[in-house]
């Protein structure tokens, strides 16, 4: 709860018009959190907000535009009274063999799944701290591990673990920040890959995925449940059956 006003706490969580990032917003608001849902395709997460009803505003912003996150931190302030919670869950994953056929692939994905959480977060900040708060960083299995064909993608989830860790240390004890690492998770994100024949190979997997977003989102408010003495800063987890 919002000490000063005895309000519910409020979650920002980007990305939140598919996947991970709308069961999240779906697990908080059934948690009590009042939530705004940030990402690019505004129909999605304003069909969102009118199902979850009271509480739910959605505020569309891409992480890579500096200004769309400023007008939206501003919206939060004023709507809701300022974000508690900040979820980067804004994601891409645009697999393939390394090539410059694929540069425009390597420089989104360090704009939206790097640059676009460090951007967020430093937006979002002051609201972060302002009465204590929590910073969710949606990393990946491939924050810890690399493989043939998913370099860069690899390089940006190694990036967000690397600087989550110097944020725990800089932000403690008033925002915990916890880094969550999951493996194959059946979402559209492999629908945007743009090398055929890997976006081929990596949806058969898919296709067969056994844990849900939802299950992600249970670790996700679980985590954000403990009491403020008690930070998990780092989960990882994957399909029992997940080998990499
Ligand atoms: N699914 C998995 O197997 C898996 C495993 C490990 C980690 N992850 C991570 O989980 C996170 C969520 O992915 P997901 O699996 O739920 O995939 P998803 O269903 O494709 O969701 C990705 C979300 O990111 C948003 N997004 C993409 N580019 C954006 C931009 N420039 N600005 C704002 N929002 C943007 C999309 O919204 P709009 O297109 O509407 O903007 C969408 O809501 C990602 O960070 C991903 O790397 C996923």
């Amino acid at each position: 709860m919002t000490d000063s006003q005895n309000l519910p706490r409020v979650a920002v969580i980007t990305g939140a018009s598919s996947g991970i990032g709308a069961a999240t917003a779906r697990a908080l608001h059934a948690d009590g959190y009042r939530v705004a849902l940030l990402a690019r395709r505004l129909g999605r997460i304003e069909d969102l907000a009118a199902e979850l009803g009271d509480g739910a505003i959605a505020i569309q912003a891409d992480v890579t535009d500096r200004d769309a996150l400023v007008a939206a931190a501003q919206r939060v302030q004023d709507e809701l009274g300022g974000a508690d919670v900040l979820v980067n869950n804004a994601g891409t994953m645009l697999l393939g063999p390394f090539s410059s056929e694929q540069r425009a692939d390597y420089r989104n994905m360090i704009e939206v799944n790097l640059l676009g959480a460090i951007t967020a977060t430093e937006v979002f900040l002051d609201q972060l701290e302002d009465g204590g708060g929590d910073l969710i960083n949606i990393s990946s299995v491939a924050g810890r591990t690399a493989r043939a064909t998913n370099g860069v993608y690899a390089a940006t989830k190694w990036g967000v673990n690397g600087w989550s860790e110097s944020l725990r240390q800089e932000l403690l004890p008033d925002v915990r920040v916890t880094l969550i690492e999951p493996g194959v998770v059946d979402t559209e994100l492999p629908t945007h890959i743009t090398h055929e024949a890997t976006r081929q190979a990596v949806q058969q997997g898919y296709d067969v995925a056994t844990v849900k977003p939802e299950e992600i989102a249970e670790v996700i408010a679980f985590t954000l449940a403990r009491p403020r003495h008690l930070a998990i800063n780092e989960i990882l987890l994957r399909p029992a059956g997940q080998l990499g």
